[in-house]
């Protein structure tokens, strides 16, 4: 996707370069085109590395013959860029060793996954059976991501309690003693989060975007927002849908997800709540928004409150529309001028209808 939109905005400069009497092929030869090179990952999996770099160049293939026709791209038609880095996106460590007890014996856990049924409940539990090692990470710290102006990521859904399960102990405390300034209360997905949203406050970054489970509002995720959205300098949120149906690509459950932009400094946002849900004709679900900008707070909702119900308008006459439309639009410069001048005072927006 982001691939396709940077190729669009591409083609725009190319269009104005032909218009100058410039060619495409210069650029091409030159190296400065928009191809998978600009586009940088990470991740662990070394499956899903693969695939993601291939997926890069197989929508790069499709938008050269569906534009250029018969043209051939430059040659070699696929570089090795090595632009996915298959590593962990958080932690990076000398190496990894197995705890061992006093008698020398490798300490282990349960696997995080594998089940059986309970002999008198019949219910699903862990299995003790299937255990795996404990890892100790030695020399952990933070891993670097590489020198990008944006960032987006979908990365895994796994909440607080399942860390430990999913991750092993070993890997969830080296993670938390390496990253102090998170809370241990909260989910996986934070850590990405914070990392993204310190890049973007120390001026590395420009914007970054997130999937994440929309308990990013809950009280212990929204300390990582607040941190950054309160700090100076400060975060800002271009942009959030607070929740919105998704299907989880692990096991393709209905699960509810948050998508949040962060941006550099004090900035109104976008704010889209989804207002309506329904299933679509080709199997997908059909959502309606409803949009707001302004100020975007850690707890980003709207609150559909009796405020103006209880003071009806009454039916205007001739001539009152335009005259309550002018003060109207008067009286939003105003809030917007306020608003400005007032920005990162320390006082939280007025605003009657999002909660902040
Ligand atoms: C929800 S999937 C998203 C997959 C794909 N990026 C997408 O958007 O469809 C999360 C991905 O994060 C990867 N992942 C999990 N832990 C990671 C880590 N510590 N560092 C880097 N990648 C990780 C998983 O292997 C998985 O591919």
């Amino acid at each position: 996707m982001t691939l396709e939109h940077l190729k669009r905005l591409e083609g725009e400069v190319l269009n104005q370069l032909d218009a100058f009497g410039d060619t495409h092929g210069k650029l091409e030869t030159e190296g400065v085109t928009v191809d998978p090179h600009q586009l940088l990952g990470i991740e662990i999996n070394p499956r899903a590395a693969a695939i993601a770099e291939l997926v890069l160049w197989i929508g790069y293939l499709q938008w050269h013959f569906r534009t250029r026709g018969q043209v051939m791209p430059p040659q070699p038609v696929l570089k090795d860029f090595h632009n996915i880095e298959q590593r962990d996106a958080l932690l990076a460590y000398e190496r990894m060793d197995y705890a061992l007890d006093a008698s020398g014996r490798a300490i282990t856990r349960w696997d995080g996954k594998t089940m059986k049924q309970h002999p008198v409940t019949g219910e699903d539990v862990p299995d003790e059976a299937a255990q795996v090692p404990l890892e100790r990470y030695v020399g952990a710290r933070k891993a670097e991501w590489p020198r990008a102006d944006f960032v987006v990521g979908n990365p895994p859904f796994i909440g607080n309690k399942r860390m430990r399960d999913m991750l092993g102990d070993g890997y969830v405390e080296a993670l938390r003693n390496t990253v102090k300034d998170v809370p241990d209360s909260v989910d996986f997905v934070m850590y990405w989060w914070d990392h993204a949203a310190e890049l973007t406050r120390a001026g590395s970054l420009r914007r970054f975007g997130f999937i994440t489970t929309n308990s990013l509002r809950q009280t212990y995720n929204r300390r990582v927002l607040e941190h950054h959205l309160n700090g100076k300098p400060t975060l800002a949120l271009a942009f959030a849908i607070p929740d919105h149906p998704w299907v989880d690509s692990a096991d393709g459950a209905a699960v509810r997800i948050s998508m949040a932009v962060g941006t550099q400094a004090t900035r109104d946002g976008l704010l889209e709540v989804v207002i309506s849900e329904g299933n679509a004709i080709d199997g997908e679900v059909s959502v309606t928004f409803e949009a707001r900008t302004g100020w975007i707070g850690p707890d980003p909702r709207y609150q559909n409150g009796p405020c103006f119900d209880n003071f009806p308008f009454p039916a205007t006459v001739a001539g009152q529309q335009a005259r309550i439309r002018a003060y109207a639009e008067q009286l939003d410069a105003h809030r917007k001028r306020q608003q400005a001048a007032h920005r990162g005072s320390g006082s939280p927006p007025c605003t009657t209808c999002w909660r902040n």
